[in-house]
């Protein structure tokens, strides 16, 4: 016999009943509405656990993982992306009344009302009501949260650059190149790092140098002249022998 079967708890006069309070359902009276732990729920939980481990496992072999070249801290041109779920905060940043002078509204305000406010949701919005309806403010607040989470990723999507980014994370072969010759150390004082990257394999808006088999004349002659309009005239600011020193070491580094 089931336990309780055929008994119908009336109340307890101890108790005082109280407005509001909703006494709890006495299980037994409605036979397959509720399950033992044990086995049951745990065995259905760990199946719907299983479809979807094995949904993302699928879903990994299936899409490679962005993977970009390592890391260069003297890329100062290297633009970062974060991962989608953080591009609405990333966005929100870009705006002039969000960043700059402002950043506190950016990266503390604004978020920290719209989380807060999720966070209180239980004690800030005490109704019993399930209906979106019945709950204006809360369901309003929350329309206006998703459309401004979607309209921000998604202007974060179609403003980002992508051919550059694809670019400057290309993973490239790592190549050996001798930081502590003179030739390197002009390269980094001359600034040419910014741009080409302090692995000379291109970041930010300048290419590779490697692998392109430039002639000596040749890259003496971009460093003082620039690439009209792309790379600026006058970069280079040492002396004829330092340019010298600075164009055959670029060149032998470009040896394919
Ligand atoms: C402001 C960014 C910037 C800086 C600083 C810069 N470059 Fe460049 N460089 C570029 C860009 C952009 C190009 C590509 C130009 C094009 O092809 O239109 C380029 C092209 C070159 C090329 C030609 C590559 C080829 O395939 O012909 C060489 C060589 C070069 N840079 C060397 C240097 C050296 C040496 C320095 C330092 C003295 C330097 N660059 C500094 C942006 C820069």
């Amino acid at each position: 016999m089931h336990r309780g079967k055929g008994m119908k708890f009336v109340g307890d006069s101890r108790v005082p009943q109280k407005k509001g309070f909703i006494p709890p359902k006495d299980y037994s009276e409605y036979p397959h509405k509720t399950e033992a732990f044990l086995p049951n729920f745990l065995l259905k939980e760990w199946m719907v656990g299983a479809v979807f481990l094995v949904g993302f496992l699928v879903m990994t072999i299936a899409e490679e993982p962005p993977l970009e070249k390592e890391a260069d801290p003297t890329a100062s041109g290297y633009i970062p992306l974060p991962d989608w779920y953080f591009l609405f905060l990333y966005q929100l940043l870009k705006y002039p009344y969000a960043s700059g002078d402002y950043k506190v509204i950016g990266t503390i305000l604004i978020p920290g009302l719209a989380f807060g406010a999720l966070l209180l949701a239980p004690w800030l919005d005490r109704g019993f009501d399930r209906r979106p309806l019945k709950r204006p403010v809360a369901t309003l607040a929350m329309l206006l949260a998703i459309v401004g989470v979607y309209y921000l990723t998604w202007e974060s999507g179609v403003t980002h650059n992508w051919k550059q980014a694809a670019q400057q994370g290309k993973i490239v072969e790592k190549v050996n190149i001798d930081k502590s010759s003179a030739g390197y150390k002009l390269f980094k004082e001359n600034n040419c790092v910014s741009c080409h990257g302090g692995n000379m394999q291109g970041d930010g808006p300048g290419p590779s140098l490697v692998g392109k088999n430039l002639k000596p004349d040749h890259v003496a002659d971009v460093a003082k002249n620039g690439v009209p309009p792309n790379m600026p005239a006058g970069v280079f600011k040492g002396t004829d022998k330092e340019l010298k020193q600075l164009a055959e070491f670029v060149s032998k580094v470009s040896k394919k």
